[in-house]
């Protein structure tokens, strides 16, 4: 395959590497992902994460043991493994399901390399879309809050809810960005806070729990936050703490913005409660892990509950900004995503 390079993916020589996010941002370390078990560890340590990317890497991979030789056998096994690896982000499936139609055309390996660069393309593409349609929504001198990564680490483009908001930035709109620090893997301390300041954007890390304050101060003009899985009825799936930002919102008048592509669509799925969420192991909650050290502060043993995503009613969603414009909540009504919000 041709030689590859976005903001956390690469192919040179035949092989994935991917920017470990695990490591960011104290240190910019690029893995080997070039087989079934080392992707699934990355995608399962979060080394690889964020919906678009996950989808994006396990596609890439498929490609490349195309391209290295496996059956097609080997390639449908590798693909139901890839498939399981995180139950939550629809893209994995969505971008899975077409790479399996992929793979039983006659000529499977160039089906499955041009395939896996179509979905690539598509992405960027569908980001700067994203971007162009949620900019709009910036009002001059925006104070905006946002919760996880959806930046470039976690697609192939400018991301989803930080192209939008780094798009507005540029468009000279947004004067400050809260970034919710997104216990209990800093996804944003760690990854938003460093792609801000690497594009300029001025911003301000706090605590999950610093939100309903400064909303009651009037401090927030809007938030902006991505998707994993978005239900025909418009209930969205994302990082555990989205549901709260949502119902604090509410509450204080803001409005509250979902930017995705339409591979995190999912209109087989009815609603929010059919939406698998991912548990995790209980150390991520009873302390804390990464390239700066580990550190425990719960007893040994402590029961924990670790959801790593939950629900956000579509019923407290101002806007759907997806690549094809922005989807209001009369629209999700008429079942726009195929279902009808409550
Ligand atoms: O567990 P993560 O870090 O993969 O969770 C990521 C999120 O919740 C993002 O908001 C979502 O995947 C969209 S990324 C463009």
């Amino acid at each position: 395959m041709q030689r590859l390079q976005t903001t956390s993916l690469r192919v040179a020589d035949n092989q994935l590497f991917i920017l470990d996010q695990q490591a960011l941002p104290q240190e910019k370390r690029w893995l080997d992902a070039s087989t079934v078990e080392a992707l699934v560890g990355h995608i399962h340590a979060l080394r690889v994460r964020g919906a678009p990317l996950i989808g994006l890497s396990a596609s890439l991979l498929l490609a490349l043991l195309a391209e290295n030789g496996l059956s097609r056998d080997q390639l449908a096994t590798a693909l139901e493994t890839l498939r399981a690896s995180r139950p939550t982000a629809v893209n994995l499936m969505n971008n899975l399901d077409r790479m399996k139609q992929a793979l039983w055309q006659e000529d499977f390996i160039p089906a499955l390399v041009a395939e896996a660069l179509r979905l690539i393309d598509e992405d960027k593409r569908l980001c700067d879309a994203i971007a162009q349609a949620g900019s709009q929504l910036v009002k001059p001198g925006s104070r905006l809050l946002t919760h996880c990564n959806t930046g470039g680490l976690a697609t192939a483009g400018v991301g989803t809810a930080l192209g939008v908001i780094a798009l507005a930035h540029q468009q000279g709109n947004v004067s400050n960005v809260w970034v919710d620090e997104t216990r209990p893997l800093l996804q944003g301390g760690r990854l938003t806070a460093w792609e801000l300041g690497e594009l300029g954007v001025p911003y301000q890390l706090i605590t999950d729990s610093m939100a309903a304050s400064l909303m009651a101060k009037g401090q927030v003009d809007a938030v902006w936050v991505g998707a994993d899985r978005i239900a025909a009825n418009g209930d969205v799936a994302n990082k555990i703490g989205t549901y709260s930002l949502a119902v604090l919102a509410k509450f204080h008048g803001i409005p509250f913005y979902v930017a995705a592509p339409q591979t995190t669509l999912d209109p087989a799925c009815p609603n929010g409660e059919a939406i698998p969420i991912e548990q995790r192991d209980a150390r991520e909650v009873t302390g804390v892990a990464g390239s700066f050290g580990a550190v425990q502060w719960a007893p040994e043993n402590a029961q924990v509950y670790n959801p790593a995503f939950d629900v956000t009613p579509a019923a407290l969603i101002s806007g759907w900004v997806l690549d094809s414009g922005v989807v209001l909540p009369e629209d999700v009504q008429r079942g726009i995503f195929g279902g009808s919000a409550v």
